[in-house]
């Protein structure tokens, strides 16, 4: 694993390491005593994701650089590369990046010698989010095997939905998806199962926002949404008694899922956040120790 561009860049090993040390970040404090600087260049908008970062590198004791794309020099022609390039020669030991086109990590990866964190890439991959999934899921069950886990919502323009699919396949779940058929991945191998049905049978709900922003033609919106697919009260009554719901967020309540869904006993909307941060914290440092910006000597339990 030199980069985290996608889920591929991950064994089942790197995975698992992954969560060990996000766990031993939530019971224990550890930070880097070196000065370091992380660019947290995001052309796209973030909450979770962008703050979840900038926390992450702050608990690590790494200084957060902060980037917006409107006030950057960007405005005056400068291209994503020499952007990045640009943070790269100005003293970033690391950078996370969010842009809107899909394979923008082909471009820049060959032409940068610091590791490179994927914080969302058009929709095709998010692999932060994909480990903070999967990491919240472990936490409820212990395992992956055996386990029913459904993504439900527009999964064909959907970055979340395509790394958690792949994270959640390679560690070995049973996968679903559901949602209207106009937004499946017309390629996906994925069995698809009704949205009722798909209460039933779920150990671990995963709900997903229409993405709008990516319907480039009009005719994909998807009218009475909520009443055909999203999770309603009703359907929340048919699912087995241990059964969790999840959202990566942002969430629009009331479409794809009730408004007080998002905060009843089975939601885990805000544990999810929550180990965005361990799970993050623990990425930078696997990595920062893979490239020998730091070592076991730079590191110190407060
Ligand atoms: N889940 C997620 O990527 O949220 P943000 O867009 O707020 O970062």
């Amino acid at each position: 694993m030199k980069h985290l561009i996608s889920v591929d860049d991950m064994t089942t090993d790197d995975i698992l390491e992954i969560f060990d040390l996000a766990n031993q970040f939530q019971h224990e404090q550890l930070v880097i005593t070196k000065q370091l600087f992380a660019a947290n260049l995001f052309f796209e908008s973030s909450t979770r994701t962008k703050t979840s970062f900038v926390v992450a590198e702050r608990k690590l004791q790494i200084e957060a650089l902060d980037f917006q794309p409107e006030q950057s020099s960007i405005n005056k022609g400068e291209t994503l590369l020499d952007t990045v390039k640009t943070f790269e020669a100005i003293g970033a030991d690391v950078l996370i990046i969010r842009h809107a086109f899909d394979n923008w990590a082909e471009t820049i990866t060959p032409h940068i010698s610091i590791p490179i964190i994927n914080g969302g890439a058009g929709k095709k991959d998010h692999p932060t989010q994909s480990l903070l999934d999967a990491y919240t899921i472990y936490q409820e069950f212990g395992k992956f095997t055996g386990l029913n886990i459904v993504i439900a919502g527009d999964i064909k323009h959907s970055r979340v939905a395509h790394s958690s699919l792949e994270i959640l396949e390679k560690l070995g779940a049973n996968i679903y998806v559901s949602g209207p058929e106009i937004h499946m991945d017309e390629i996906s191998h994925y069995p698809y199962i009704p949205i009722d049905e798909a209460v039933e049978l779920a150990d671990a709900l995963m709900l997903l926002r229409i993405q709008h922003e990516r319907h480039e033609a009009s005719g994909e919106e998807v009218g009475n949404y909520h009443a055909r697919y999203g999770l309603t009260i009703e359907r929340e009554r048919q699912m087995k008694k241990s059964a969790i719901i999840m959202h990566p967020g942002p969430v629009n309540r009331g479409v794809e899922i009730d408004s007080s869904l998002v905060e009843s006993k089975r939601s885990r909307v805000f544990k999810q956040m929550k180990n965005g941060v361990y799970i993050r914290m623990a990425i930078l440092l696997k990595l920062l120790k893979k490239w020998g910006i730091i070592d076991e000597n730079d590191i110190e339990k407060r």
